[in-house]
């Protein structure tokens, strides 16, 4: 019996799975099991003998199916753990991957105008980088000799040796948009038209590309009082505040009658930008009605039209917005400033869910 017994606990220990622990449930206690064949000869036996014998049979009997039990729950443990394992899950991660990069300063700017605007009713148009001296200047009743031409500091782009046509530029603002847009659309009509322009200069505040939007409104009926009205409701919008100063400078502009420059109140203390309160101002924008012969070179009418203009530095109110004190900064592609100001990629500015939130 002892033999017996070591026999089948070492079978036990080392089935490896439920079939294996079965085989040795059979062999050792099934019907014909080496055990039960042992218990039915107890009959056989002498009383003597089997008041030894029975108890023994039935105490190893028991043994073996506790050992028996006591493997198969250590196989489904051991499962278990294995399943533990291999299905583990961190609910605690989060459910996808932040997205990388983010949104630059401009972009966010120019999205939170858009939303402004369109609120306002002016669709956006676009027109080209590289534009005719037409359309930059002459169209805007800038005629090639005039003086405000060589203020502007122009890129102008090569022709070759022999072709006396102009050179086309840089467009050195997004006015020409102005045109174009009269040119396809015609009027009443209220578009912004944000985008890149070029001029030769470099300082803390100035860049040889920076961003402008054009907005233009004609209409019939259309006075600076709008012009200042929408100005007004704009800059509350953007700097998300109820109260801006501004100043209206009476100004130039060949394309404009009257004109007027725009400034914000500010201070520069300590190294940060701050709008709204200090004794500096900055210039943000130039507009003004849109002077007869531009609506004339655009084919609009001017005994039946007018409205205003205004073009607007993104890059200026984007500095004053968020804090941001060189202008350079914004198109060094330093990944350590594009991580510090920009914006996250998901968070699309609404005049509902917030602008910048
Ligand atoms: N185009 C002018 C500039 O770049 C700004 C402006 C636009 C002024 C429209 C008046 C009207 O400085």
């Amino acid at each position: 019996m002892d033999d017996l017994k070591s026999k089948y606990l070492r079978l036990i220990a080392s089935a490896a799975d439920e079939a294996a622990i079965e085989d040795v449930r059979v062999n050792a206690l099934g019907k014909k099991g080496e055990i039960s064949l042992l218990m039915r000869s107890l009959g056989t036996m002498s009383p003597e003998e089997r008041q030894t014998a029975g108890p023994a049979l039935n105490a190893l009997k028991d043994e073996i199916n506790s050992a028996l039990a006591a493997r198969k729950a250590a196989l489904g443990d051991l499962a278990l753990d294995e399943r533990l394992r291999s299905e583990w899950l961190d609910v605690t991660l989060p459910g996808r991957n932040r997205p990388q990069g983010t949104i630059h300063p401009i972009s966010q700017v120019t999205a939170e105008v858009t939303a402004i605007f369109a609120d306002m009713g002016f669709a956006v148009a676009e027109g080209p980088q590289v534009e005719s001296d037409w359309y930059n200047f002459d169209a805007l009743n800038m005629p090639s000799h005039h003086s405000a031409r060589a203020e502007m500091d122009t890129f102008y782009m090569h022709r070759k040796e022999g072709d006396n046509r102009p050179p086309h530029v840089l467009r050195t603002h997004t006015s020409p948009v102005q045109i174009r847009s009269m040119q396809a659309q015609g009027a009443p009509i209220r578009v912004i038209c944000p985008g890149r322009v070029y001029r030769a200069d470099y300082d803390q505040t100035h860049t040889p590309m920076f961003h402008q939007v054009e907005g233009l409104a004609i209409d019939k009926g259309i006075s600076m009082a709008n012009l200042k009205w929408v100005l007004e409701e704009f800059v509350k919008a953007y700097f998300e505040v109820d109260q801006v100063d501004l100043r209206f400078r009476a100004s130039h502009f060949p394309f404009t009658e009257p004109s007027a420059e725009v400034d914000i109140r500010c201070s520069w203390e300590g190294g940060t930008l701050r709008v709204g309160t200090g004794d500096s101002w900055l210039e943000i924008l130039g507009s003004g009605m849109v002077h007869p012969k531009v609506l004339q070179n655009a084919g609009v009418d001017p005994a039946l039209w007018q409205g205003f203009a205004f073009g607007m530095g993104i890059d200026r109110i984007a500095m004053l917005k968020y804090g941001i004190p060189d202008l350079r900064a914004f198109f060094d592609s330093d990944l350590r400033w594009l991580r510090h100001y920009g914006f996250a990629a998901l968070d699309v500015p609404t005049l509902d869910g917030g602008l910048s939130r």
